[in-house]
């Protein structure tokens, strides 16, 4: 999709629909869209009285031949009420205007910002909002949608002194949603065209268009590094693991200065292995990578957007399968940092990759650690789809990431981590067992064996178990794998200089 900005008045803008967005207050009418009303005759006036237009949030009036515009149609998107708009709203509602114009075949359209919203920040958001609205996956379907997509939108509305600033933000706002959205199509992927080994391809073919280094380890260096956690879920599969290490490098870099680690769990496919899980429901673990493919996406972004801080991603890549090689309930597993794992469950995978990708992390360099990973069914019974759970071992870090992800848009909510957990994962054969013993709290015991591996590093770790897939679409979104985290953590990374001293 093409995006350009457009100086001349919306009213003389040639495009299939011109969309703009009205308030739900005493009289949506107003501002730039009263503009636009006296221009076609008071019409939008009198279907607000009426009681049709009413500025509920994502509410669709479209108009068509109104006299007056040169755009075909005038689609009015209800932004609900205005003291809780922000430029999330704006992200969604941009989206969702896209996905309800793409449905009636329009492939040019105009986005006209209002006065408050004419700042590169609501460039970038509108942008987002369009592209991530634009992203459905057909690539298997032998009939293709193509042909219906928006090919062109133009965002109306800003002077020649505030398009400048527009020009940045639609930059920054497609480099950020091209890489949720590549993420996106690595998780909507199946199983078997999207092995470990193939994920580690993907990954070195992105990292080479993006000029990121890239490193891929292979069965016998995992073994060769004592990667026991990694490995043990790795043995039951007939396809190989992968570590992908990819690592952006600032343009000055300075000695001693802080290191991001980004921890992706990348299970390709989880059975469950001899825990098995239960056939209902089972084809959707194709999406137990969507951390890792998380962690993929933002380094993507990051070599666009060039942070001044250094950002490795570590992505642990195997299958959770059950076979005459696969670990079982009650083995004991030797993990990268020395800890002994006893192995109650074998589902409880997830954890297992992730301590040694932490640990891994750690030994790289990295001083601060982040991790996502579809961890536990816990954090769905929690939170449902809507927030991602957030874990963290230090308040002040993660009260950062917090505040990215309401900038981002994207809800996250902290979950607690006492030491009282701690009693939960005591084993009596090893250090620590990967379950939770007793009933409640699966989430929490997730992040505490997570915990067992970052020692003192300050660390976030996020559940987006509920939240990485889709069900059902959303006005502003594909069904399918949701892209979750992405902008968070490129905002967070993008943050982080400005908010970390350096060590002394
Ligand atoms: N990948 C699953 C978690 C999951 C569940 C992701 C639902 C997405 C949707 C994870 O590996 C898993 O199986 N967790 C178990 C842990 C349990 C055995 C302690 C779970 O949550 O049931
Ligand atoms: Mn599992
Ligand atoms: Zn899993």
């Amino acid at each position: 999709m093409q995006i350009t900005i457009e100086t001349r008045p919306p009213a003389a803008i040639e495009t299939e629909a011109l969309v703009s967005y009205v308030f739900e207050q005493d009289n949506p009418i107003e501002g730039a869209v009263a503009e636009l009303d006296r221009i076609v005759g008071g019409a939008l006036r009198k279907l607000a009285a009426s009681g049709e237009i009413t500025g509920k949030s994502l509410e669709m009036t479209l108009l068509h031949s109104v006299t007056g515009l040169a755009a075909e149609r005038l689609l009015l998107v209800g932004a609900g009420k205005p003291e809780k708009f922000n430029t999330a709203e704006l992200r969604r509602l941009a989206g969702a205007a896209l996905r309800h114009l793409k449905a009636r075949s329009v492939k040019r359209l105009a986005f006209l910002a209002r006065e408050n919203d004419r700042s590169a920040a609501a460039a970038e958001a509108i942008t987002e909002g369009l592209l991530i609205a634009g992203f459905e996956s057909d690539k298997y379907k032998t009939e293709k949608k193509n042909g219906k997509e928006v090919e062109t939108a133009v965002l109306a509305g800003w002077g020649t002194a505030a398009g400048a600033q527009a020009e940045r933000g639609v930059a920054r706002g497609r480099i950020i949603a091209e890489a949720q959205n590549f993420t996106r199509e690595l998780v909507n992927e199946p199983s078997n065209r999207l092995t470990p080994r193939m994920l580690a391809d993907r990954a070195a073919a992105m990292a080479a268009e993006a000029g990121l280094a890239v490193e891929i380890l292979d069965e016998r260096k995992m073994k060769e590094l004592r990667m026991g956690a990694l490995l043990s879920v790795a043995q039951g599969s007939d396809e190989p693991p992968r570590l992908i290490v990819v690592t952006y490098t600032p343009p000055q870099p300075r000695p001693g200065a802080p290191v991001i680690g980004l921890v992706g769990k990348a299970i390709t496919f989880d059975t469950g292995g001899i825990s098995i899980k239960s056939a209902d429901g089972m084809e959707k673990m194709k999406y137990d990578m969507a951390g890792g493919a998380t962690m993929l996406g933002v380094m993507r972004a990051l070599a666009g957007l060039k942070p001044p801080v250094k950002v490795i991603a570590v992505v642990p890549a195997t299958e959770n399968m059950p076979g005459g090689r696969a670990q079982k309930p009650g083995d004991v597993q030797i993990a990268l940092s020395g800890k002994s794992i006893e192995v109650i469950n074998t589902d409880a995978e997830g954890r297992l990759v992730l301590a040694d990708g932490l640990a891994y992390a750690r030994q790289l360099g990295c001083t601060h650690l982040v991790d996502a990973a579809t961890l536990t069914g816990a954090i769905v019974v929690a939170l449902a789809s809507v927030n991602v759970g957030v874990f963290g071992s230090d308040r002040a870090f993660t009260d950062r990431l917090l505040a990215s992800s309401r900038a981002a848009g994207e809800k996250m909510w902290p979950m607690p981590l006492d030491d009282d957990y701690r009693e939960m994962i005591k084993s009596s054969i090893a250090d620590i067992q990967n379950v939770g013993s007793g009933k409640g709290g699966g989430a929490i015991t997730a992040a505490m064996f997570l915990k067992e591996f970052v020692g003192e590093t300050p660390w976030i770790h996020l559940d987006i178990a509920g939240t990485a897939w889709l069900d059902d679409a959303k006005p502003w979104a594909a069904k399918g794998a949701s892209g979750v985290a992405v902008r968070t953590l490129v905002d967070f990374v993008m943050n982080f200089e400005a908010a970390t001293p350096p060590a002394r």
